[in-house]
Parts: structure tokens; sequence; C-alpha cells
């Protein structure tokens, strides 16, 4: 019983033995290896959008947040502009519009929410994500904001 043991051990060290020797006049150097995984791994990091964003509906004097998540940002930069007139509301975590009930929050390194505080009517409209990579990427998520309800 022990003996078979020994007997499995000493296959499994002769069969690394033989891999390493393989490895070392084999074809498949470290070398050559190298360029083809740095390959695969700039293909892999292209900027995605994670899911999509949600278009949201809120009345007059309340907040709207639209919510715009990325993977694999690497060395770009998100955006959110006014779909519109293509007006830039924010880039990165920075807000760069003078509208102060604007703000952008990021979060957990691939969240962008763009959060604009007491809706107004003009405020209706749709909302860009937008990387900049090449060719640019962007998704659009839209507010509809309700008008006051008759107050009795
Ligand atoms: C949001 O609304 C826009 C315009 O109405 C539409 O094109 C888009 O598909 C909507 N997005 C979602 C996630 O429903």
């Amino acid at each position: 019983m022990e003996q078979n043991v020994y007997m499995q051990i000493s296959v499994v060290l002769l069969l690394l033995f033989f891999m390493m020797v393989d490895r070392c006049e084999g074809s498949l150097t470290p070398a050559q290896q190298d360029p083809n995984q740095l390959q695969q791994l700039s293909v892999d990091l292209e900027p995605e959008f994670e899911g999509t964003i949600q278009n949201i509906s809120s009345p007059t004097g309340r907040e709207a947040i639209l919510t715009c998540s990325v993977k694999n940002l690497g060395r770009y930069k998100v955006g959110w502009l006014r779909a519109s007139d293509q007006t830039v509301l924010a880039l990165q975590g920075r807000v760069v519009t003078q509208n102060s009930r604007i703000s952008v929050v990021h979060e957990d390194f691939h969240t962008w929410r763009l959060r604009i505080r007491q809706l107004r009517e003009s405020d209706r409209g749709c909302y860009m994500c937008q990387i900049n990579a090449s060719p640019m990427k962007k998704q659009i998520g839209c507010i509809d904001v309700q008008g006051k309800l008759c107050s009795k």
C-alpha cells in the first residue's frame, strides 16, 4: 500500500521533470508567449458600458439621478453631456457647468451618477454619458419632469 503511494509520487515527480525539460526546449518559451498575451490583454481592456442607463420620471422640485457605469475605463475619461445641445456638464468627477443644481457622484471607481436637484421643466430631456475612446462611446438616459400637480 505504502509502496504504491511512493510509486505514484515518483511518477508525478518524473512527469514534472519532463514538463520542465519540455518547457526549456520547447517552442513555447515565455518570451514568445508574451506578445500574444499582451495583445489579448489590450483587447480585453476596451472600455465598455455596464448595463444601460435607466430613464427616470420625477416631479419638479425633486431630484433626478442618472447612473452610468463603465468597466475597463483605463486611460479614458467619462463625461456627462446634455444631449440636446451637447453641453458638457461634467468630466470624470468634476462638474463643469455653472448650473449649481447639477452635481456628479463618482462611486466604486466605475460609476458616475449625474444628479440634478430641484428639477425644473427645462431639465426635461436626455443626457449622454460619453467615453472619449475612439470611436467615441455613448449611452443616453432621459429625464421626464412632471409638472406640479394642481393643489386644491
Ligand atoms: C430611454 O428613453 C429614450 C428616449 O425615449 C429611449 O430611446 C431609450 O431606449 C430609453 N432607455 C431605456 C433603458 O428604456
